[in-house]
This record gives C-alpha cells, structure tokens and sequence, in this order.
C-alpha cells in the first residue's frame, strides 16, 4: 500500500474514534433536527409538477425568503438603535445586513444555470404568483424609505398581513431614523423634511444635502455620521446589484415576456433600478 493511502486510513479511524464520542441518543433529549424543526423547512418544498428544475426555483425562492427575514431583523434593530443614538451596535445590524446582501446577490449564480427551456417546462404551474408579492421584499423597501401605499394591494387579502404591512409604512423608515439624528446633532434640517408624512417616500432636500456635505467634507469631527452614512450607502448600492441581477437573470430565463405577477416583465424591473432610498448620500458625491 502506497505512504499517502496508509495515511488515509489512519485518519479514518482516528475521526471515527473520535466521533464514536459524540451523542447518539436523542429519545430523551433536543437533537440539531429538533431544535432548527428541519421536518417544518424540509417539507416545505412542494413543486406543482415533475419538472426538475422546479425544486431549484422553490429553493432559491424560500432561501431568499429567510434571508430577507433575517435582514428585516437586523433592519428593525438598527432603526430602533439608531433613534436611541445607539450608533456602534447599529453599525453591526447594518454591516450583517449587507453581508446578507452579497449572499442573496450570489444567488442569482445559481438561479442562471437554469434555461429558459427548463423555466417554461413549469412555469404556468406557477400561475398568477410572482415575487411581486413578497411581503418581506415591500416590507425590507418600507424601512429603507420606498413607501408606495399601492404595493399592499396583493396582500389585502390576508388582514394580519396587510395590517403588519400597514404599520410598516407608517413608521420612519432607517433614513428618516438618520436625518432626525443628523438634527439631535445640530445640523439644520428644514421642518418640512421632519414634520414630513412617513408614509410617502423622502424627497431630497436641500438642508439635508447641506448636512451631509458638511459630515463628508469634516468627517474627522463627525465620524460616526460619516460611518453612518457610508453603511447606508453599502446597503442602497447592494440593494441595486440585486435589482440589476434579478432583471438580467429574468431577461436571460424569460426574455421581454410578461410576469406571471402582471407586469410588463423586464421593462417593469428596469424601471424599478430608477428607485432611490438615500437620494443626498448619492447628490453629495457630485457636491464634494
Ligand atoms: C427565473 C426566475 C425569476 C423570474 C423569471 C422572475 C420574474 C419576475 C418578474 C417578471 C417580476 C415582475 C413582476 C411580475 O410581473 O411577475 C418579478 C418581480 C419580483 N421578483 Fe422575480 N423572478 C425570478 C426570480 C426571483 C427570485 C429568486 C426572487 C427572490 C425572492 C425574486 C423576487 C422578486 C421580487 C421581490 C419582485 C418584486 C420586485 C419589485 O417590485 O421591484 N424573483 N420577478
């Protein structure tokens, strides 16, 4: 037997030696599938026909579903952190937030080795149904400031959801939490942009403009506000790297066909890469 294989199977057994430690009976106590209820998440895979690349698709979907979970998480926090002055911590929600971004943005990799071929094999199985309708995706867009009252109509059916969502849009989104902060900090912002209604979206202003000029242009003596800023940055430019995948992964799986959800298709989601949450922080870099 050749030195390499002789190695090998040493290392075999000294791993089994070692595994052979581990517990083994779970009749009394909480295993790994118990505690994560894998039997929950692992049968909730249910394609609607024999196609094979369908489970990829319900895959991709409900993987996205919790990371969006996670990011509404960490989104609540730093808003709640945020409006308590609680500036470090909230940095931390907002870096793992965009953390999770780079992971969904990833994903589209694995969507592409699908064909068109293999999408339209079970593509009217899906029916009218269409991410259009993620909740979490309109309630992530809400806290970062796109509130548009109209993209609660598909939920409207579901009172406990279109009321979780109501609420959303009628609380401050994570921008609205930074502005009052540039304001606890003395910067003058116009009393139109404060006393606002929070449930339409931000229109940039001057004042806040003005305030961000000043935290770029002296970040030494407001470095928190520049961190701040920046984090939020990260987020709205990993937000459109989604978006701007999501529409070239669709146009290469569908081409200009419509939505299942409705919409023109392409042309919808190339119109949605015009959104923007934190319209000063992009202004500034022009002014500077
Ligand atoms: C082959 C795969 C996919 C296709 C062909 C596709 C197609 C589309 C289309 C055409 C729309 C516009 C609404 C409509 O008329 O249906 C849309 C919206 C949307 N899709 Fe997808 N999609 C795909 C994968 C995904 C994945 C993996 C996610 C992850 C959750 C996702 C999330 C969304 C969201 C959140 C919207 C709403 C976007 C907005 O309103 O700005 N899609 N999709």
């Amino acid at each position: 037997m050749w030195s390499s294989e002789v190695q090998k199977d040493e290392a075999r057994e000294a791993a089994a030696k070692l595994a052979a430690e581990a517990h083994g009976d779970f009749t009394e106590s909480m295993s790994y599938g118990d505690y994560l209820d894998l039997d929950t998440i692992l049968s909730a895979q249910k394609p609607r026909s024999d196609q094979h690349d369908e489970l990829l698709f319900i895959i991709i979907h409900q993987s996205s579903e919790l990371w969006m979970k996670l990011v509404l998480h960490e989104l609540e926090n730093a808003v709640a952190l945020l409006r308590n002055d609680r500036l470090e911590p909230a940095f931390k929600s907002m870096a793992r937030v965009s953390r999770i971004q780079a992971q969904l943005i990833q994903s589209w990799d694995v969507l592409a080795t699908m064909t068109p071929a293999d999408y339209s094999n079970f593509r009217d199985a899906l029916g009218q149904s269409s991410g259009f309708q993620s909740a979490q995706y309109r309630q992530i867009e809400f806290l970062l400031g796109n509130k548009q009252e109209h993209m609660l109509k598909p939920h409207a059916h579901i009172p406990e959801l279109d009321a979780k969502l109501r609420e959303a849009l009628r609380r401050p989104s994570l921008y609205d939490e930074a502005i009052r902060l540039l304001v606890r900090r003395g910067f003058p912002i116009d009393p139109s942009v404060l006393n606002r209604d929070v449930s339409l979206p931000h229109q940039a202003h001057p004042s806040v403009l003005a305030a961000w000029i000043e935290v770029y242009r002296h970040s030494a003596d407001h470095w928190d506000l520049y961190q701040l800023a920046e984090e939020l940055v990260d987020i709205e430019d990993a937000f459109q790297q989604w978006r701007f995948r999501h529409m070239t992964t669709v146009q290469r799986v569908i081409g200009f066909k419509r939505g299942t959800g409705g919409t023109a298709g392409v042309g919808y989601l190339r119109k949605a890469l015009d959104i923007v949450f934190f319209p000063e922080l992009w202004d500034v870099r022009t002014s500077l």
